[in-house]
């Protein structure tokens, strides 16, 4: 009885919830629809043009990086400019923002309709350009963590901290791939797994919108690259991938989709090309995808400068005009000029001239205004001065450390090595041992996160960390070389004789985007040399990889005793990893991508079964999910709900997880997939499913997974998602099971409406 009441409740208090939802909806729309009513063609067309702030700002002089008024009243009293983006080129505070803000609602203010200005900004592990902002690791880790809730909890701090700046919309999540190791922006992903990106992505859209994007401390999300720009073919930023339809619905859009389910209500194009199609004049992926199918109700926006580059870069037209008539027309709404009135020049001789008809002027506008209106702009564009006193706190931090140190994947270990005991006398070295910004890489401060002089001066690198730990009279320091050669590694030698242990910090210096391309993943001779000169000392090195994306270190695996792959841990970085190298925390952390042993084979975990067969080895260093802890988890009693479902039920496994040693942790239990036989070649197994769960020693506990009948489909030979009835194994861990799918042969999963 009591039952019934509890879900008769909770029914009734769903369906008004969506009631509200509803009417909500209704409201805006039709707020939306007399506004447009009103405003002109000009007035239209500025809110479809976004400026970067050095557009209206002093270039140069005693100002220089101030806004200058007379632009930024030229921008929105005359071409009406409906949204701004970026920085000037550093971080600014809290109050800096608040002012800036202020001033561009001011004069949005003066305007006929008072159209608020819709500002957004780049927030890729955090509040980027906010100083002091909570700086998390960065994506790649944070998918490291396979836990959920840390990306919701990533999601809802940095949605507060860029709100408290006053600024409602964050150029956030990345849900395409990261498949092409050599990418410089690899770890601005959530690594090589579909499913993986769209759980991450989803968790952190939930975090930072919440139920309602015009709540004060929510913000307006925008998934970006669409789609493809991950798989350059060589390896360079912004150039081109070849992704055949097939895999495009398989691996590249579910991610997408989710972020688009999940609420996203903004999208940014694919700066690059894919099947020689450049990203923003792509209809079919823009439109028909987009809106059609997955009935999208936001709005798009280009990436910097790309509507331009279809004529410039491109040249899939003949001149200027054509570039914005091709991207608008493809379903572009908003152009990220970024720099001038080009477009918004453009655009209106276009209507004026009747190639671009004003049907899809008024969709553009009205998909950029329902954001505007969510967002609760209308009302209040200005920011709230109470959201600083949340900013950057305690409890956010902790979270970070939180993060950074389930981000930490601990990948050899060699007869228990780590943890070390805090007793010792440890030599720290290399590259990245004495930095803060090698930790956070881009997107920190500032664009390529370089600017170290602008870091907190509270946070501890690697080295101050370690410091901090056993105490600096345990701990010597010697660099030994920069990122590609040796300086004064003969010290570092002769300093090691004198250790215990040598902590030696390798990897990347900071990038983003086209700075960051290298021409081989190998790691630079020069820290492969000085990691060897000091494992000749005989004594052990531990090797700590700080880097954006997996560089080879094969040569160097063999004589070290423990590694930790810890990519990008963020601003709490150093003290995660002192914690983990000296036992204070358990590493948990599993690889998000495939780390290849050599430089020109790359693997991924989801390969066709060839990779294996007739004489080919799959061999790469360390596989996707790969990681290791201080202590051991056991999976028995793997179970199914059912040994038999058919096409539209879900299955549900479950697995028992029991901490057989003797140091609490944390166990990210992964689960995979693979059907027997499918129409198409498929990879032997699929990550399924995947929980984070604590155990302390001896202590044991069941873990659920929910397969959904979307997870047994595929998309088949002619291009349409089914399932394919037969038999499917699950397996975690060693242990596996099969289920068989009954039902017609081939069963069309929900149409290709999906
Ligand atoms: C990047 C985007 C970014 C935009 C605005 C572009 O160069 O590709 O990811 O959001 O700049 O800063």
């Amino acid at each position: 009885m009591r039952r019934i009441y509890i879900s008769t409740l909770v029914l009734l208090m769903f369906s008004a919830s969506s009631a509200v939802a509803a009417s909500n909806a209704r409201r805006v729309n039709e707020e939306v629809k007399t506004l447009l009513s009103r405003m002109t063609l000009e007035e239209k067309i500025g809110q479809m043009t976004q400026l970067t702030i050095q557009a209206v700002s002093y270039a140069k002089g005693p100002d220089k990086g101030k806004i200058d008024m007379k632009k930024l009243d030229e921008a929105i009293l005359k071409y009406h400019v409906g949204s701004i983006l970026n920085v000037f080129d550093s971080s600014l505070s809290v109050q800096s923002w608040n002012t800036l803000i202020t001033r561009i609602q001011d004069v949005a203010m003066k305007t006929r309709l008072k159209i608020p200005v819709i500002y957004g900004i780049d927030a890729i592990h955090g509040a980027t350009y906010t100083k002091g902002a909570t700086l998390f690791p960065q994506p790649l880790n944070m998918a490291a963590t396979f836990d959920t809730t840390l990306l919701k909890r990533e999601g809802a701090i940095t949605a507060l901290e860029v709100r408290a700046s006053g600024i409602p919309w964050i150029f956030y999540p990345l849900m395409g791939l990261g498949r092409q190791p050599l990418w410089s922006r690899i770890y601005e992903t959530f690594g090589e797994d579909s499913y993986l990106a769209s759980r991450m992505g989803a968790s952190y859209i939930e975090g930072a919108q919440g139920d309602d994007i015009g709540a004060p401390d929510k913000v307006a999300t925008c998934l970006k690259h669409y789609v493809g720009y991950g798989l350059p073919l060589d390896g360079k930023d912004r150039t081109e991938a070849w992704i055949p339809w097939r895999m495009m619905e398989q691996y590249y859009l579910p991610p997408f989709k989710a972020g688009v389910e999940a609420g996203a209500p903004t999208i940014m194009g694919n700066s690059a090309e894919v099947n020689g199609i450049p990203g923003h004049a792509n209809y079919r992926l823009l439109t028909q995808v987009l809106h059609k199918r997955w009935h999208f109700k936001g709005f798009v926006v280009s990436d910097w400068g790309d509507i331009e580059n279809l004529y410039t870069k491109y040249r899939i037209v003949s001149s200027p005009e054509e570039a914005v008539r091709i991207a608008v027309m493809a379903g572009v709404d908003m152009s990220m000029v970024p720099s001038d009135y080009s477009f918004y020049n453009y655009l209106l001789a276009l209507v004026k001239a009747h190639k671009v008809p004003m049907w899809r002027i008024n969709q553009a506008v009205s998909r950029i205004l329902r954001v505007k209106f969510e967002l609760g702009l209308f009302k209040n564009p200005f920011p709230d001065k109470e959201l600083a006193a949340r900013f950057a706190s305690p409890s956010s931090d902790s979270t970070n450390l939180e993060a950074a140190e389930e981000s930490i994947t601990l990948v050899k270990n060699e007869n228990h090595f780590l943890p070390l005991s805090k007793n010792i006398k440890v030599l720290v070295a290399g590259p990245n041992a004495d930095d803060l910004s090698a930790m956070n890489g881009g997107w920190t401060i500032t664009w390529q996160g370089n600017a170290e002089n602008l870091y907190p001066k509270n946070k501890l690198n690697p080295l101050q960390a370690i410091q901090a730990k056993i105490g600096k009279q345990n701990v010597t320091y010697v660099q030994g070389c920069t990122y590609d050669s040796l300086t004064d590694a003969d010290s570092a030698v002769a300093a090691a004789k004198h250790a215990d242990a040598v902590i030696l910090c390798l990897g990347e210096h900071t990038y983003a985007e086209t700075p960051g391309n290298i021409n081989s993943l190998a790691l630079p001779w020069a820290q492969t040399k000085l990691a060897k000169m000091l494992m000749a000392t005989g004594k052990p090195v531990v090797l700590v990889m700080l880097e954006g994306r997996p560089r080879v270190i094969n040569p160097i695996v063999g004589g070290s005793k423990a590694i930790l792959a810890a990519f990008l841990p963020g601003m709490d970085g150093g003290e995660a990893l002192a914690n983990i190298l000296f036992g204070d925390a358990n590493p948990s952390g599993r690889l998000p991508i495939t780390y290849p042993r050599y430089d020109d084979a790359l693997y991924h975990y989801d390969h066709g079964r060839a990779s294996v067969m007739g004489g080919n080895v799959y061999d790469p260093q360390w596989n996707f999910g790969y990681g290791l802890s201080y202590t051991t988890f056991k999976y028995s009693d793997l179970r199914l709900s059912k040994e038999k479902i058919n096409e539209r039920e879900n299955e549900v496994v479950t697995v028992k997880v029991t901490n057989a040693g003797s140091m609490a942790g944390k166990d990210a239990v992964l689960l995979y997939m693979g059907e027997k036989v499918r129409q198409v070649s498929h990879p032997v197994k699929q990550l399924a499913g995947f929980g984070k769960i604590y155990l302390e020693p001896g202590q044991s506990k069941v873990v659920s997974f929910t397969i959904a009948p979307e997870q047994l489909s595929f998309i088949g030979i002619s291009n349409k998602r089914i399932i394919q009835p037969g038999s499917f194994k699950v397996s975690v861990g060693d242990l596996s099971r099969e289920f068989e799918v009954v039902g017609p042969r081939v069963g069309f999963f929900g149409g290709f409406s999906r």
